[in-house]
């Protein structure tokens, strides 16, 4: 093992063409953030790196969009992601962004480096050119045809209906979003990053030097490199990004995944001058967390860049996680399928712990995972309002009620009391294990351990029964007690930011080391406590009922924008038409149908007779409210029993885009009985 003097943590820098989510969350910031509060608690040197990740055609598309520039789509984004991110407790030295001009010249610069060392290739190629709106298409600029599915809308890049790769060549009938035109194939030059050259590196550098990466990781990396490594394109033709700096490059910008790393390197530039100590020095041990998509970039590209650059350090592990799922669906910006952070701020507030408690929970370390809110809402009220927040309540209420909050003096300890304050040093070590190996569930799993740990301790020692018989043995179960909470406001530091200060503050303490945690004498005899409060409050159904239905309308508005209009059914001639009676009638009396949840009963004024009939309507319309409503009925379908009523005819509608139904009506008041023909 390789000594190091210091640690770099980035996190993937999002993009900020959307807010921030409980994805984004579960897989890297937590993380990352757990790792950096533990290492400067453990008294290290530490820099935690974020920032917004702001080019790309996305961000384009949506500027495009909304008729507003990409300039604007990401200071609004910028800005709401960074305030979640504060609100949460995401503890940045810096966060950045990448139209910072410290970022053009350090990715320029990067660039320049490369391109002065002859190390790109320069190749021309043909590419699709709008011609009417005067630029090449970058594949999400273009649509048409999948053709894996034949879904009609699929993108240059992908089909989001097969949810297959493609490339725009592949489009059936591509065309234009600019213009809606077919697009030409016109020449058009770029550079190339070649990965191939740096193969056998890679395959030193990671497959036999790094084993000891995530096999999620690993195995990703070995795919690619087995699987032949290919130039790729650092530049693009496109209006919003870094121009590249080199003659004959006019119109052109760098690749988005050339840039967005480099900003980690211009963000610890904004933050210090001192920055080439955390990016040149071999003794600073580099640490990218990121999410499964973002692998090949943070373990292939991005490594070959430094590389080529020459003057810049590695990472050390890129521990990514897989994806968080929501309710069983994968999260999506753009169907609106997510838990968005500024929103939950709001449902929930002075709950970012109990989020961050779940999310780690149920981090998706090794596999993808799923967010309920159901699992939420239990983790809360069974875990950490029933043990932690129930243990330390219970010792601060006692220290109170029997001490006035000071804290007693501990007589002997019996063999009980010796093995619950050993267990503390045995799950220091267990946490420290696998906070050192990124193994996040596992750590926050000995943490609460020893809440548990308490939990039982005084459930077993049951000092409000021993008050009444041996009330200085219950001096020392009392000591016992608060010494594990106060090591708990210590292990839970990394985890529950919030919850270890506010746990401080009710036990007057000061905020410790790590190294301190497992000692048995934190808090001395006489130490005054104060007022205790409850560290954490149950969740009621209600609340997780309305997040539950918020998702089930995104889900129903969803499958409605989903719908295209069906084909239509197979001709029929004039005479099948003419068989229909269909005439305009008034509804002048309305009552829903007992015991059923969908039927109405409906006196129709059909301008012929004033008859009735049962209408499946009853979910879209309160009775009171139709009455005088004009409609279409059918007057000589054939009468059927419904509950016990004969319906005579049929009353018109159709689906809106809500999902209700809406009368099918004449434009204006016409007399009833006319025909529709
Ligand atoms: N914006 C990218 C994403 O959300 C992540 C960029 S990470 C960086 O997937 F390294 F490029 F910054
Ligand atoms: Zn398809």
């Amino acid at each position: 093992m390789k000594n190091f003097k210091r640690t770099l943590i980035t996190s993937a820098l999002p993009y900020a063409n959307g807010p921030v989510h409980i994805g984004h969350l579960a897989g890297v910031y937590i993380p990352a953030d757990i790792y950096a509060r533990y290492l400067r608690l453990k008294g290290e040197e530490v820099a935690f790196i974020g920032g917004s990740d702001e080019h790309g055609v996305p961000i384009t598309l949506k500027a495009k969009k909304e008729g507003i520039t990409p300039q604007d789509v990401v200071d609004k984004y910028h800005g709401i992601i960074k305030d979640s991110f504060e609100k949460f407790g995401i503890s940045f030295d810096v966060y950045s962004r990448t139209s910072a001009k410290v970022h053009h010249e350090t990715a320029s610069e990067i660039f320049k480096t490369i391109y002065d060392k002859g190390l790109f290739i320069e190749q021309t190629s043909e590419q699709f050119y709008d011609e009417e709106a005067n630029q090449f298409l970058a594949d999400r600029y273009i649509t048409g045809t999948c053709p894996k599915c034949h879904f009609e809308k699929a993108y240059g890049d992908q089909c989001e209906s097969c949810g297959s790769t493609l490339n725009a060549t592949d489009l059936i009938d591509p065309k234009s979003v600019l213009s809606g035109n077919k697009p030409l194939m016109k020449e058009t030059k770029h550079w190339f990053l070649p990965l191939d050259q740096y193969e056998p590196w890679l395959r030193e550098w990671i497959l036999e030097n790094h084993k000891e990466w995530k096999s999620n990781v690993y195995g990703q990396c070995k795919s690619w490199i087995d699987g032949g490594l290919n130039p790729r394109a650092v530049t693009r033709d496109l209006d919003w990004g870094i121009p590249v700096p080199v003659k004959g490059a006019e119109g052109k910008v760098l690749y988005v995944w050339f840039d967005a790393p480099i900003g980690y390197i211009s963000a610890t530039k904004e933050w210090t001058p001192d920055w080439e100590k955390w990016w040149k020095d071999p003794e600073t041990k580099l640490i990218h967390f990121i999410g499964k998509d973002n692998i090949v970039f943070h373990c292939i590209i991005f490594p070959v860049v430094l590389k080529a650059e020459g003057t810049y350090i590695l990472p050390e592990n890129v521990p990514a996680n897989e994806f968080l799922n929501l309710e069983g669906d994968k999260i999506s910006t753009s169907r609106n399928w997510a838990v968005w952070l500024h929103e939950y701020l709001v449902d929930f507030p002075n709950k970012e712990d109990v989020l961050k408690y779940t999310l780690t929970a149920n981090a998706p370390e090794t596999k993808d995972n799923d967010f309920t809110w159901k699992d939420f809402q239990t983790r809360n009220n069974s875990e950490l309002v029933a043990i932690l927040g129930n243990f330390v309540n219970r010792t601060l209420v006692l220290t109170d009620k029997y001490y006035n909050g000071e804290v007693p003096k501990s007589g002997d300890l019996t063999d009980y009391d010796t093995n619950a304050l050993n267990e503390i040093g045995i799950l220091k070590v267990e946490t420290e294990k696998a906070l050192d190996t990124f193994h996040f569930r596992e750590a926050l799993k000995s943490a609460m351990e020893m809440a548990r740990l308490g939990n039982k301790y005084l459930a077993d020692m049951e000092p409000w029964k021993v008050v009444k018989t041996d009330p200085v043995r219950v001096k020392t179960i009392l000591n016992v007690a608060l010494q594990i909470t106060a090591n708990l406001t210590i292990v839970f530091e990394p985890f529950l930011p919030f919850t270890a200060a506010k746990l401080r503050g009710f036990m007057n303490l000061g905020k410790f080391d790590w190294k301190e945690l497992g000692r048995t004498d934190l808090i001395g005899a006489g130490h005054r406590i104060n007022t205790p409060e409850l560290l954490f409050e149950k969740i009621e159904d209600e609340a997780i009922q309305a997040q539950v239905d918020k998702l089930l309308a995104t889900k129903k508005a969803n499958e409605l924008e989903q719908q295209t209009a069906k084909p239509a059914k197979d001709n029929i001639v004039y005479e099948d038409f003419a068989k229909m009676d269909i005439r305009i009638g008034t509804i002048i009396a309305a009552e829903k149908v007992a015991k059923t949840k969908k039927l109405l009963k409906l006196t129709i004024d059909t301008g012929i007779d004033q008859r009735t009939v049962v209408s499946g309507i009853a979910e879209y319309f309160e009775p009171e409210n139709i009455i005088g409503q004009q409609v279409t009925i059918l007057v000589n379908l054939a009468p059927k029993m419904l509950k016990g009523i004969e319906s005579q005819g049929m009353i018109l509608t159709a689906e809106n885009s809500e999902g209700s139904l809406v009368f099918v009506t004449p434009a204006s008041k016409i007399k009833e009985g006319s025909e529709v023909k």
